[in-house]
């Protein structure tokens, strides 16, 4: 997975500014100081410290970093001043220059642009009713520009003042949901404010609009894997009602911490044998065609039997088997008929592929494959943040 720097610092500084603006928008919030917006908080300010500028400038990142330090420990110095009378010039005068000598980084790296919805998140829990609403409504509004596989091909993209981008590239993952749904809801400008993609306001509502992004996030990952074989974005399962025998149904995201293995029931399906390492879930594309013995969980569902099909860039999702990590990231796909797990059949990988190619690992695949995964875990970034 194409990932940035792994520095710890650029970590800890990028989470420092996300969870500063955002604790900063919770506590106005509570004090009814800012409007709500399409039925969260609204960033109350035209622009907002970015994270994802500072992934890509790492000089920038590192002034901004000496720069938090150095006012730390000049609001510390003042403080000092306050209790001690006898020295508080000389620390006043400590404390200027700490401020003075702070490399300061450029604001227009360091600023971006921000909406109202810029600190939102998707109330949607990445469903697959949400994905097959997505769907539709992608079908009906948005293919003529962006093409049925969202690549920027479609009927009326050579017409549009810009090309329409590749939706399965890293652009999703790029920006944070909350400016994606603001360019959804309110369109796109140039630099001379003319209109490069239409917004759609009027039409869609908010729920529309965030089931649009997690259809566009599960068709991505889906034509990732068609063009480069692998998830080049790390992909969560689709959310879906999981029923365990006579158990009251759950929800397959409250695994969390465990790791599951789920199999799309069908004619070529190996024989599963209980796996103390998995929880095993089998996807059954109905009712009638769900094979579940008591005790199995499963799930019969046509939206998730769908939308697994998108992310796994498939027809034939019959026998196809997935594995979902602690952290509630897919990561390795089984194809149908195939007896052993391998490490090409990890799809969401932390790093370049070994380039010793397909070899089963020995002498348990799905041990190694279990391994591996536990060994990498998944640092997901979106809009410049670590998650
Ligand atoms: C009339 C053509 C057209 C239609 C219809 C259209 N788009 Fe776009 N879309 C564009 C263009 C052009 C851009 C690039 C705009 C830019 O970068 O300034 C774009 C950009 C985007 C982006 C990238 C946003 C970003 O943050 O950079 C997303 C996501 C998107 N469109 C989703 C959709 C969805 C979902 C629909 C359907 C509801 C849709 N578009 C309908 C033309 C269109």
């Amino acid at each position: 997975m194409s990932g940035p720097p792994e520095a710890g610092w650029l970590n800890l500084l990028i989470g420092l500014l996300q969870g500063v603006q955002l604790q900063l928008l919770r506590v106005l919030d509570a004090l009814g100081l800012v409007a709500h917006a399409h039925g969260q908080p609204a960033w109350p300010w035209a622009l907002r410290l970015s994270g994802e500028n500072l992934l890509i400038d790492l000089g920038q990142a590192r002034r901004l970093g000496l720069t938090v330090v150095l006012l730390s420990a000049a609001l510390l110095v003042l403080v000092l001043a306050l209790l001690w009378r006898r020295r508080r010039v000389w620390l006043m005068a400590l404390a200027t220059l700490l401020v003075v000598a702070a490399p300061w980084p450029e604001a227009n790296v360091v600023l971006v642009p921000a909406y109202p919805t810029s600190f939102q998140s998707s109330p949607t829990g990445f469903t697959a009713d949400s994905i097959e609403r997505g769907r539709g409504l992608y079908t009906a509004q948005c293919v003529a520009c962006h093409g049925t596989d969202g690549r920027g091909q479609g009927p009326l993209a050579s017409t549009q003042p810009v090309w329409p981008p590749n939706l399965s590239g890293p652009l999703l993952w790029r920006r944070a949901d909350g400016d994606l749904l603001w360019h959804l809801l309110n369109g796109m400008r140039d630099r001379r404010g003319n209109t490069t993609m239409p917004g759609f306001g009027s039409t869609l509502g908010d729920a529309d609009a965030w089931a649009l992004i997690d259809f566009m996030k599960a068709q991505g990952a889906g034509e990732s894997l068609r063009a480069a074989g692998l998830w080049t974005q790390p992909i969560a399962p689709p959310d879906m009602t999981v029923q365990c025998g006579s158990k009251p149904p759950r929800r397959l995201g409250s695994w969390r911490g465990q790791r599951l293995r789920i199999v799309a029931t069908g004619a070529e399906a190996l024989p599963l044998l209980d796996d103390p390492r998995l929880v095993t879930v089998t996807l059954a594309p109905d009712a009638g065609a769900s094979a579940s013995q008591s005790g199995d969980c499963t799930v019969a569902s046509p939206a998730a039997w769908a939308a697994f099909s998108l992310i796994a860039a498939t027809t034939q999702l019959a026998g196809t088997q997935f594995i979902v990590d602690r952290d509630g990231w897919l990561r390795a796909r089984g194809e149908p008929g195939k007896g052993a797990w391998s490490d090409d059949d990890l799809l969401c990988r932390t790093e370049q592929p070994p380039s010793s190619g397909a070899r089963p690992l020995a002498p348990d695949g799905l041990g190694a494959l279990i391994a591996r995964m536990d060994a990498e875990p998944v640092r997901f970034v979106k809009g410049g943040f670590v998650h």
